[in-house]
């Protein structure tokens, strides 16, 4: 047994490999990965899990709306996902009278199914490498203008090509820095269907506290289905279409999993930066976090006080309080963990050997010797820059009144404009009455004004003056730095904080009241900010990425070249992936070791009835204490809730299928542990753990708690 790990540790290290990282091409598998993967335990093929010739594991996995994944569990188009990735449409659908958040919803039957406009899943059909294709006829003497047009001219042609004659989109995009390129062709579906969720004591239980954290016990999924026309084809909403027949589903195991076990993740992480210099870390962990961490705290504390003294406010507000908690949350986790990992320093040791070996070669030296000077020295030009972007776009630009208010920014232009018709004018005013209800739905001006003040006051104190709109620096003069007044001001003034003025205004439109939106305050402030941000910081910015996406290019070959026996994989762009690792517990501090499960008794532990998000549901409360899990507890005699793996995961892997060994469902990935959250820019294999739903867990509220069991019959289950 000894023998076999140190064999297969080195084996591990001879391809210069730590177990656990990496998000791999599923294309690739077969060359790259397949060996190891069955030297960990599992039983599939590569092929089993993507196929260009037979339906294979990936035509179960969706793109699940912008930014999350989802995978097909039935032969009716049933899909799971995360209920932190249906949680905006749950909120759309609730009210005061019917709190589908809160109490959670559960359709009877096709007919109860909700449609959810705006909604789209997306399928992979096949990619391809077109690296050659793409790079035809671009030459290293052309600007990165040239560059990019040629390269742009190319994929256009490929992506004709790919998709004549077919109802499929396609993209051709960058991977590893722009030094190869993939043809993705894919196939959207837009009406998707809310099935059920689970109420937020389950779906969100240990809320914004217990995010990013381990131990954790939140029954984090939720419920919608795939529907098709008569042909099976994607179409918009029609109460006509049918639940889609997908090629392949994934069949469910209730044998849970072991430490140790093989699992992997299939998905679509969305962006990592694992290859860039240490002074980008260091912009990133010790600049940018810490100021939108700060900014973004102000601006959770007074939603979260509001939402506690009231339930529409906490309706109006769940959605954006979550999401600007849990990057706010990952930031400070990433910080501390670039710190702890000395990863700054370790970037800069690397540098210095990579610059020792192009010393030594005069090819090499006149190809790669300006690199690391060259990446120095933009940043340190651009850090201040940056900063100041930051301070921007996490404060003011944060507030809800400015942005609101500047989406008026087009009507105004138009109606002064005399090549814009009135006709025109007017169809722009009577679009943005349409739009007046649903923001305001979820609109408190007593919020927003609190943040108003808090906000400016922290910007106008804190941001560097040198990058600050001169309107800033005139109001706050005005006001004498006294930030309530100002709010007060702003908000007794402004068209924009009621929906009875926004409408009022809009209904009596004509193109003379433009006066009005130019004149108001909170409008004032908003195009001021940005004219400042496109005259100013956006060219510092563009030219920024500019220089740097060339540099990264070099500097991603360059590193390939350096280590010619280390596996490279490509940084997550959005792209379907997989992950793969181990169930393993981990050691997050000195004298403190981690489980690798989490079990309902933790949840009762944590039962706090006081607290929204500590409340245990009676229904499970009741299941708990009969010990009623049906066939979906352990061995072991609990119900696992949760369990942590060394699969290598960032957001975007939301709701992806957790597979093990013969490939079969055991979990839905959604979150990772706090101490290893900065994998997007360093991979630690002793502190970076994807955390999973239990599938059982997943099946067991699906089945007893909801009672919805025409959904688990849907389903395929193996033992
Ligand atoms: N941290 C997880 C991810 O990045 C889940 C976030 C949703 N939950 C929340 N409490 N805000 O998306
Ligand atoms: N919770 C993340 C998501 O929504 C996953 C992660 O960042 O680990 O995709």
């Amino acid at each position: 047994m000894k023998k076999t790990i140190i064999l297969l540790t080195f084996f591990l290290l001879s391809l210069g490999l730590r177990a656990g990282e990496g998000m791999w091409l599923p294309l690739l598998l077969q060359q790259l990965n397949e060996k190891e993967m069955r030297a960990m335990g599992m039983r599939i093929t590569a092929e089993d899990i993507y196929s260009i010739n037979h339906s294979s594991l990936k035509d179960a996995i969706v793109l699940f709306g912008g930014g999350c994944t989802g995978e097909i569990v039935s032969n009716q188009g049933l899909l799971l996902t995360n209920h932190h990735c249906g949680y905006g449409n749950i909120q759309r659908h609730s009210s005061l009278e019917h709190d589908y958040l809160t109490d959670g919803f559960w359709a009877q039957s096709l007919a109860e199914e909700l449609p959810n406009p705006g909604l789209s899943v997306t399928f992979l059909v096949r990619m391809e490498d077109v690296t050659a294709a793409a790079l035809k006829n671009v030459t290293s003497r052309m600007s990165e203008t040239q560059r990019d047009s040629a390269i742009s001219a190319n994929n256009k042609l490929i992506v004709d090509q790919a998709i004549k004659g077919t109802h499929y989109k396609a993209s051709v995009r960058p991977f590893f820095a722009g030094n190869q390129y993939y043809l993705l062709v894919t196939e959207t579906f837009s009406d998707i269907r809310l099935v059920g969720a689970p109420p937020s004591n389950i779906g969100k239980f240990g809320g914004d506290t217990d995010n990013w954290m381990w131990p954790r016990h939140t029954g984090d999924f939720s419920v919608f289905r795939i529907y098709a026309n008569k042909n099976n084809n994607p179409a918009d909403y029609s109460k006509d279409n049918i639940p889609y027949t997908p090629k392949k589903y994934l069949n469910i195991s209730l044998k849970g999993v072991s430490e140790g076990d093989f699992t992997f993740v299939y998905g679509y992480p969305g962006t990592t930066q694992e290859y860039l210099p240490a002074a980008a870390v260091d912009m990133v962990a010790n600049h940018k976090n810490p100021i939108a961490i700060g900014l973004r705290q102000q601006r959770l504390d007074i939603i979260d006080q509001a939402m506690e003294q009231d339930r529409l406010v906490r309706i109006q507000y769940s959605a954006k309080a979550a999401g600007i908690a849990n990057f706010w949350k990952k930031m400070i986790g990433e910080s501390r963990g670039i710190k702890r990992l000395d990863a700054v320093d370790k970037k800069q040791a690397f540098e210095q050997e990579f610059s020792q070996w192009a010393a030594a070669d005069p090819y090499r030296e006149a190809a790669y010797g300006k690199l690391l000077p060259a990446y120095n020295s933009i940043y340190s030009d651009f850090t201040p820059k940056n900063d100041a972007y930051t301070y921007l776009t996490e404060g003011p630009l944060s507030i809800e009144i400015i942005r609101y208010a500047y989406s008026f920014n087009k009507l105004a232009q138009q109606s002064s404009q005399k090549t814009v018709s009135d006709s025109a004018v007017n169809a722009l005013a009577k679009q943005l009455l349409a739009g007046v209800d649903g923001y305001f739905k979820n609109y408190d001006k007593n919020v927003d004004r609190k943040i108003f003040a808090a906000i400016m006051n922290t910007y106008c104190e804190k941001a560097s003056p040198d990058y600050m709109p001169a309107i800033f620096t005139e109001m706050k003069a005005g006001y004498k730095a006294d930030y309530q007044k100002w709010a007060d001001a702003v908000f007794s003034k402004t068209l924009f904080a009621s929906a009875e003025t926004t409408k009022a205004f809009l209904e009596k439109y004509s193109r003379k009241d433009a006066k009005k939106i130019l004149n108001d305050p909170a409008f004032q402030l908003a195009a001021a900010t940005y004219a400042y941000l496109q005259q100013n910081l956006s060219k510092d910015i563009a030219r920024f990425y500019d220089v740097t996406d060339s540099l990264q290019r070099i500097y991603m070959k360059a590193q390939m070249e350096f280590l010619p026996k280390k596996l490279f994989y490509p940084d997550a762009n959005s792209t379907l992936r997989v992950a793969y690792g181990q169930v393993k517990g981990y050691e997050p501090a000195d004298a403190v070791e981690y489980n690798w499960f989490s079990t309902l008794d933790g949840i009762m532990q944590k039962e706090n009835p006081d607290i929204y998000d500590y409340v245990v549901d009676p229904r499970l409360k009741e299941l708990y204490r009969t010990k009623n899990y049906g066939p979906y507890g352990d061995r072991d005699g609990t119900m696992h809730v949760t369990f942590i793996a060394t699969n290598h995961t960032t957001g975007g892997n939301s709701g992806s299928p957790v597979l093990d060994a013969d490939g079969n469902l055991v979990g839905i990935n959604f979150d990772r542990c706090w101490e290893g959250t900065m994998s997007d820019l360093m991979y630690d294999p002793d502190q970076c753990r994807n955390i999973s739903l239990d599938i059982r867990y997943c099946l067991f509220v699906i089945d007893k708690v909801a009672g919805a069991k025409r959904l688990v019959e849907e389903m395929n289950l193996v033992n």
